[in-house]
This record gives C-alpha cells, sequence and structure tokens, in this order.
C-alpha cells in the first residue's frame, strides 16, 4: 500500500534570500531556533553534509537524514542517504519529516515540498548561500507572525508558513 504524506521545508532567508554565509547563518535569531526546535522535535530532519557539518553534531530528539555523494560516509546515530529520494523514503511513515538544508538540499527536495516554515529576515545582507528560486505565485501564506530585534534577534523577522496550491504530482509524495 502507498502512503501519502506531506514534506516541509524549513528555512531563513535574508530579503535578498541570503542563508548562509562562510559554512554558516549570517543573524543569530534566538526565537528562529526555537521555532526550528518546536517544529522539528519527533521528527525526520533531511540534511545536505554541508549543512550537518556546520552543526557539527547531530540535534538530539530528532532522526538525521544526511544526505552525501560519499559511499563511506557514516555517523554514529544519524541515516545516511545518497540521494534526495533515498532520504525521503528513509523518513517512513514520519508523518512530518522536514528539510533543513542547506541550498543544494532544498533545491533537490523541492519537487516534493507542499509546506514551507519560512522565517524571513528583514535585512538586506551579502552571503554565499542563497534560497533556490522559488515560484511564490504557487504558494498560499496560510500564516504570518511580525517579530521586532531584541537583544537576541539580531533584526527584525516574520515566521511565515506557505503552502504549496494544489498542482498534480508537485505536493506529495507517494511510496
Ligand atoms: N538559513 C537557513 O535556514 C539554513 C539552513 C541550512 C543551511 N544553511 C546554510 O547553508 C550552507 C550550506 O548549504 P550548501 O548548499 O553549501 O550545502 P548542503 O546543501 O548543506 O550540502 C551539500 C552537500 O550535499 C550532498 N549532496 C548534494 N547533492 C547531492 C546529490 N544529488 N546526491 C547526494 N548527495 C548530494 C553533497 O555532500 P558530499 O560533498 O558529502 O558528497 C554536497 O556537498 C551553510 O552556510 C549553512 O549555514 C542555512
Amino acid at each position: 500500500m502507498s502512503t501519502l504524506q506531506k514534506l516541509s521545508m524549513i528555512v531563513a532567508a535574508s530579503e535578498n534570500n541570503v542563508i548562509g554565509m562562510k559554512g554558516d547563518m549570517p543573524w543569530r535569531l534566538s526565537e528562529d531556533l526555537k521555532r526550528f526546535k518546536r517544529l522539528t522535535m519527533g521528527h525526520h530532519i533531511i540534511m545536505g553534509r554541508k549543512t550537518f557539518d556546520s552543526i557539527g553534531r547531530l540535534l538530539p530528539g530528532r532522526t538525521t537524514v544526511i544526505v552525501t555523494r560519499q559511499t563511506e560516509f557514516e555517523i554514529e546515530g544519524a541515516r545516511i542517504a545518497h540521494s534526495i529520494e533515498d532520504a525521503i523514503s528513509i523518513c517512513g511513515q514520519d508523518d512530518a519529516p522536514l528539510v533543513t538544508g542547506g541550498a543544494e538540499i532544498y533545491r533537490l527536495a523541492l519537487p516534493w515540498v507542499s509546506e514551507i516554515h519560512l522565517t524571513r529576515v528583514h535585512t538586506m545582507l551579502e552571503g554565499d548561500t542563497l534560497l533556490p528560486e522559488i515560484d511564490w505565485t504557487r504558494w498560499e501564506l496560510v500564516d504570518r507572525s511580525w517579530h521586532a530585534s531584541d537583544e537576541k534577534n539580531s533584526f527584525d523577522y516574520s515566521f511565515e508558513t506557505h503552502r504549496r496550491i494544489a498542482s498534480p504530482g508537485a505536493q506529495s509524495f507517494i511510496r
């Protein structure tokens, strides 16, 4: 029997779509980290090997699926996938797996993603890693909240949730 399942993506991006700089994120947003924890806790998180390297450890309470082309790559306690399709199927019966970046893995996963949790960081800055192009006319904004910067959050930011407007074969994956 095949299972129809949701796949979400979670990402923070500046106004000019920067998501990374020199292997890290170019801001400190404590509330974004809390939101990330809340949405990912108990679920599979799919990430590229470079994003795993930048985090430097497995995140507790989640099953990390690392995507790499390296056939010998192993991390104790993580699942390893050699394609985005393998990564998605490793998520099994999880009802809310998430793609957690970076840019290469967002680009590969986007065709299967039906929901995007975007933190829009309200600044323009330089970076070396960009959010892949997304045709936002095909997505519906279903939730948005704006927040001011403070001592623990370096810029104003908005939490947004976007759902893909139904189009055949695009918003879900079938196993
Ligand atoms: N703002 C955010 O929300 C956010 C979230 C996550 C990450 N980031 C940032 O994004 C940056 C990292 O992103 P990135 O795009 O450079 O790297 P990435 O997507 O994290 O990882 C790239 C790696 O994924 C593997 N890979 C890519 N395509 C593959 C394929 N078709 N099959 C198998 N494996 C494949 C390769 O690993 P191997 O080289 O091992 O083969 C590749 O080097 C960092 O600056 C990080 O801080 C930002």
